[in-house]
């Protein structure tokens, strides 16, 4: 006869899948492995990953161009998922509490240990869709902290149909402003027209100054939120009106070239680096800037991105999408 397990044992044997990063390289260096299932430490606790998000800077982290992580990591910021366990002196997340965070590394995963102070409660309605909050927290910071927006500002949004993308031409047009997005394809164009848009430009051969001097009738615009880079941002800069700033996020096309201060001085306009993670940092803060967001999606002004899915065993095939630019919304592997 057997003598029954004690239940830790039995914890301690159970497995679960997670992607792999062991080295730096192209979308064919996410490998999935098996490791043992997380244990909640105090102030912690465990989730079944209901979905992990998909994002610019995981395809950043595993290349190692631009976005340094040491190798072997397990990629990925943000999920929506059930809390399964909890931790000692965790007494306010209950089993089965739907929840989602947006800067726990490890995501792509079946399961996840995270701080409890950083699982974000969702609304019981929400979506899996819904609950994929990176990007629209990205909007929600780089909206609240550079520039307040006034009804009738020309703003200038790059890649407009993308996951950060959609969610700016959104708010932004609630805020009243007047939006000139970008984007590479005629599909994507109309998805910009479709969120509200009041222009939409198609930036592939790398022209887009003419078309927003020839809009603002050669003001130039307010705001310019700039997350392509290379090839964007010198042109983004010189759109720019009197007083104008432009905010440069990210570098989906390589890293930007240096700013020449001079222009700017002449024109009194700004040139600023966000970072989400610099806004969210302090969990309490964290959880404000998604209830915003949560709140406008509850409102119905704020749709959520409509969801591109992939299993997360074929992760190499999701970033392959997403470095494509093929891919409009967001995308989201599922455990
Ligand atoms: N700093 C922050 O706080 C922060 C937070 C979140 C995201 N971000 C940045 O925001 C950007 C958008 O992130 P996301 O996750 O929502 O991705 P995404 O916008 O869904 O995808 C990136 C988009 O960039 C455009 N793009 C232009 N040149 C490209 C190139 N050479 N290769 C690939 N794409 C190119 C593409 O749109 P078109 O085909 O229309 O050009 C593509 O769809 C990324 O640069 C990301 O790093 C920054």
């Amino acid at each position: 006869m057997i003598d029954a397990l004690p239940f830790d044992a039995i914890e301690q044997r159970c497995e679960m899948k997670q992607i792999l990063v062991g080295r730096t390289g192209g979308p064919e260096v996410l490998e999935i492995v098996s490791a043992p299932s997380p244990s909640p430490g105090r102030g912690e606790v465990l989730v079944d990953v209901e979905a992990a998000g998909i994002n610019y800077v995981d395809v950043y982290q595993r290349n190692g161009a631009v976005d340094y992580q040491p190798v072997p990591f397990v990629p990925g910021y943000e999920g929506v998922g059930t809390v399964r366990q909890a931790g000692p002196g965790v007494a306010s997340l209950a089993i089965g509490t739907r929840v989602a965070w947006i800067n726990v590394l490890g995501s792509y995963a079946q399961q996840l240990v995270l701080p409890s102070d950083r699982a974000i409660r969702i609304p019981s309605t929400f979506t899996t869709d819904e609950g994929l909050l990176f990007q629209g927290v990205t909007a929600q910071y780089l909206l609240a902290e550079y520039h307040q927006i006034k009804p009738g500002d020309f703003v200038l949004v790059h890649a407009a149909a993308g996951g950060v993308g959609q969610f700016l031409v959104q708010w932004l047009k609630r805020l009243g402003a007047v939006l000139i997005g970008t984007a590479s394809t005629e599909a994507k164009l109309q998805t910009i027209r479709s969120l509200g848009a009041d222009h939409a430009v198609n930036y592939s051969d790398g022209n887009f100054l003419d078309a927003v001097f020839e809009i603002t009738k050669g003001r130039g615009v307010d705001v310019a939120f700039d997350a392509v880079g290379a090839t964007t941002f010198s042109s983004t800069v010189k759109a720019l009106a009197p007083r104008g700033t432009a905010i440069a996020y990210g570098q989906a096309s390589g890293v930007a070239p240096d700013v020449q201060i001079y222009p700017l001085i002449l024109k009194g306009a700004r040139v600023a680096g966000g970072s989400l993670f610099t806004y969210i940092q302090d969990p309490a803060e964290m959880q404000q800037r998604a209830a915003e967001l949560i709140c406008g999606i509850e409102e119905g002004w704020l749709s959520a991105l409509p969801t591109t899915q992939f299993p997360l065993h074929d992760a190499s095939s999701a970033h392959r999408a997403i470095e494509s630019r093929s891919t409009q919304g967001k995308l989201a592997l599922i455990p």
